[in-house]
């Protein structure tokens, strides 16, 4: 029995000797396992005497008891002292660190293009609206003269949107020029407005087509307007947006709400021609439409595709790209 008890106490002083100049956490947690684990070597000395006496066992039985409390509050002051000493670590600050760089966001560009233009045509005198995202069928086609099965109505593949009540034959607006109306019958000429937004096409997608994508409607009226006075303002504005260099060029072109109808191309940095936006005239019925006299007043209309004016300014060529939302597409536009 005393070599039992002996045998403790040299446990009882090694174990403690021990854990004394441990500094990590995983070598504590050996001499835990060591020591005081299912295997360890207190577990062992109680394996060892259970065949004794009953008497015997239970002194040498609460005496182990004893070792091992004591080996187990070891353990919890060691591990409490080592996680205070990692805060205090922590706590150091190291000046000569190179610091975190903390990357802002930035304006997306579709939206800096779209306020490029705003700022252009603002300098050009133009009021800026906005209008509607989700438009009735009236608004959206038939006061623009495109009446209901009218062929032409295949230009704007429509999405519709569920009756709601008595609200019935609402459209997601497939371009903004419903805009053109809204103004027209709570404005008095003169006018001369442009309403950027969003448009929304029943469409497959492609490199050249979203589903959904911007535009700005442009609308003037006012007595005199004729077709050269469009011909100079968007030629102008062309050249605030492309550069001074910039060429337009002017082709017929159909759309039910402007008589004659103009598609606008423009000519930068590389020699070919592209498609900037439908203009026209506005159409005669139209202007009855909204309770104007065509034979008082005219105006012009342009509507051009946001996403494609920043495509053709920087060269971009999927229109994917602008809602695919990818960082390294993005960050060149900081
Ligand atoms: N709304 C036409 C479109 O979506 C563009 C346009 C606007 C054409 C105004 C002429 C006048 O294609």
């Amino acid at each position: 029995m005393n070599t039992n008890k002996t045998y403790l106490e040299k446990l009882k002083l090694e174990a403690a000797n021990t854990i004394e100049n441990l500094l990590s956490a995983e070598d504590i947690e050996t001499w835990r396992i060591n020591y005081l684990g299912r295997k360890g070597k207190i577990s062992e000395f109680f394996q060892s005497f259970k065949d004794m006496k009953s008497e015997e066992r239970n002194e040498l039985g609460s005496l182990a008891n004893n070792v091992k409390k004591f080996l187990e509050e070891l353990y919890d002051s060691k591990t409490k002292s080592l996680n205070k000493s990692d805060i205090q670590e922590s706590d150091f600050f190291d000046y000569s660190l190179p610091g975190t760089p903390n990357s802002a966001g930035s304006i997306h560009p579709t939206n800096q293009m779209m306020q490029e233009i705003c700022i252009a045509f603002n300098k050009l005198g133009f009021n800026i609206y906005e209008g509607p995202e989700i438009e009735s069928e009236k608004y959206a086609f038939d006061k623009l003269n495109i009446p209901t099965n009218h062929p032409a109505r295949d230009i704007w593949d429509t999405i519709w949107v569920k009756d709601v009540g008595d609200i019935k034959s609402l459209v997601l607006r497939p371009h903004t020029s419903p805009m053109q109306i809204r103004i027209m019958e709570n404005n008095e000429p003169p006018i001369r407005v442009v309403i950027p937004g969003k448009c929304y096409r029943y469409e497959a997608t492609d490199n050249t087509h979203e589903w959904h994508f911007h535009q700005i409607e442009g609308l003037v009226i006012d007595k005199n307007i004729n077709f050269s006075n469009m011909k100079s303002t968007l030629f102008e504005f062309a050249r605030i947006i492309f550069g001074e260099e910039t060429k337009a060029r002017f082709r017929c072109d159909f759309f039910p709400f402007v008589e004659p109808g103009a598609e606008m191309s423009i000519n930068f940095k590389e020699n070919t021609w592209l498609e900037l936006m439908g203009a026209g005239m506005v159409h005669p019925k139209v202007l009855n439409n909204v309770g104007l006299d065509p034979n008082i007043y005219s105006g012009f209309a342009f509507g051009l595709g946001i996403e494609r004016a920043a495509m053709i300014k920087y060269g971009i060529n999927n229109i994917r790209d602008f809602y695919a939302n990818d960082y390294q597409f993005l960050k060149q536009f900081k």
